[in-house]
Order: C-alpha cells, then sequence, then structure tokens
C-alpha cells in the first residue's frame, strides 16, 4: 500500500444471498461504515437487487457495482444487461472480466476491452479482473497470461480513462479454495502490473492506479496482503457474504 492510493476494500457476492439477507447485509456494512475518507468500500451484487441495494447505501459512502455487463449499448441481446441499465439502477462500477465470467461462460479476452470502453461511456468505474490458472502458474506462464489479459484489455486506453480504472488480480487457484497467494507471489504478480501499466500507459498511471488482491481473503490475512507495497485493496468472494468477516476485513489495521 502505497500513501498516495486510497484503500480499496471490495465484496462480490457472485450468485449469492436473497432479498432480504442482501438487504440486512448492506445495512450493517453502512452502519459501520466511516465517512469513507480513509478508504473505499464497495459491494458488487447481483443485478436484481441492485436496485434495492443502492438505495440503502445512497447517502453514504458506500460504492455499489454490478458483477458484469455487455458491451453493446442495447438491442438483442437476451439475457444481458448494458451500462446504461445499471446505472439506472445506481450501479456506480463494474467488474470485468472476472475469472467465472472467463473460465465458466467462456468470454474471451478480445471483449474486455470492449467492456472497458463501454462502462466508462456510461459512467461505470471498471474494476478489470487478471489471474492465471494453476496449470498456468506450474507452467511458469503467470507473467504471460497477466501480459496478454492485460494487453488485450488496456492496450488502447487514453491516460484520463486509466484514471478511472481499477484493476484486481485474482489467481484463478486461490478464488474459493481457501489457497490464499503467499506475500511474494502476490507481491510478484501486483509489480508486474504495475510495471506492465507504467510502460505502456504512462508512469503517472503505473503510479496512481489500484491494484486489488482476490482470492480466499479473509481477516486473518487481509493485514499482510496490505502490508505489500504494491496491493491497494482486496476483492472479498466468500468472506464478504459474513458480517464477522467482513467487517474486520474492512476495518483492518493498517
Ligand atoms: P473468494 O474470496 O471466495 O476466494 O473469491 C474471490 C473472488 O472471486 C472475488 O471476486
Amino acid at each position: 500500500m502505497s500513501d498516495g492510493r486510497k484503500p480499496y476494500i471490495a465484496g462480490n457476492w457472485k450468485m449469492n444471498l436473497d432479498r432480504s439477507k442482501a438487504l440486512d447485509l448492506i445495512k450493517t456494512i453502512k452502519g459501520r461504515l466511516g465517512d469513507g475518507n480513509d478508504r473505499e468500500v464497495a459491494v458488487f451484487a447481483p443485478s436484481v437487487y441492485l436496485a434495492d441495494v443502492s438505495a440503502v447505501a445512497q447517502g453514504s459512502p458506500l460504492g455499489v457495482g454490478a458483477q458484469n455487463m455487455y458491451y453493446e449499448p442495447g438491442g438483442a441481446f437476451t439475457g444481458e444487461l448494458c451500462g446504461t441499465m445499471l446505472r439506472e439502477v445506481g450501479a456506480d462500477r463494474v467488474l470485468v472480466g472476472h475469472s467465472e465470467r472467463r473460465h465458466v461462460f467462456g468470454e474471451p479476452d478480445e471483449w474486455m476491452s470492449r467492456k472497458i470502453r463501454a462502462a466508462l461511456r456510461d459512467s461505470l468505474l471498471p474494476v478489470l479482473c487478471v489471474g492465471e490458472r494453476l496449470e498456468e502458474r506450474k507452467g511458469n506462464k503467470t507473467d504471460r497470461v497477466l501480459k496478454k489479459q492485460l494487453e488485450s484489455a488496456l492496450i488502447d486506453l487514453q491516460a484520463d480513462e486509466v484514471r478511472r480504472l481499477t484493476i484486481a488480480y485474482e489467481p484463478v487457484w486461490a478464488i474459493g479454495t481457501g489457497e490464499v497467494a503467499t506475500p511474494d507471489q502476490a507481491a510478484a504478480a501486483h509489480a508486474f502490473i504495475r510495471k506492465w501499466i507504467a510502460q505502456k500507459l504512462g508512469a503517472e498511471s503505473g503510479e496512481a492506479i489500484r491494484i486489488l488482491y482476490g482470492g480466499s481473503v479473509s481477516p486473518d490475512n487481509v493485514k499482510a496482503l496490505m502490508a505489500l507495497d504494491d496491493v491497494d485493496g482486496v476483492l472479498v468472494g466468500g468472506a464478504s457474504l459474513k458480517p464477522d468477516l467482513f467487517l474486520p476485513i474492512i476495518e483492518y489495521d493498517s
């Protein structure tokens, strides 16, 4: 964590909770949030609950985001949602390229730059997720995979657009497994991503962009992760569903 970058703690609820549990959870988080000056907190809720969740969050610094979007502005795309729809129900940000979108639903790398551009066009703050699979890590291909994912998603972004972007490094083998990346693994991947951004999109962008870590984050490991120079926040799955786990993560002591 660097002094210049505000810590960003986000929960990705995935396809979990029902409406009443989602509302209870957001009320509890809102009730415990401070003024938002020293850390940014957000939840990525199932789209059908966004309107209700964002209504509760309103008036607080809590961010509310969608877990996915399609890049077209509208049309015959059954089952999909565009950015203007998500904004209309209160989302201010969106995940792009989560590993479950890439690997369970087969979304190709080429979609990610279109989605980021569409999110920015529709005034949503994109969080681009990148990360390698276990066989890629074992084959020493982590850097190659990250480079390909970053290149295909970000190569033609302008500096003012990069300012609205966040990256989440989520090694696929650490998601939902209880196996968190070691500090060395996380530090190396985050440093690689920051260096790539600095080289391709400018030193200022490299310094300013926030890079979150995701994959089995818990109250027990958040402090060590946040102590790493290039880790600016966490994207939390399972532990974001329970206040007794998520609140201590939000309130981690730096
Ligand atoms: P877990 O925290 O459950 O490993 O999920 C991480 C994740 O995918 C967040 O987007």
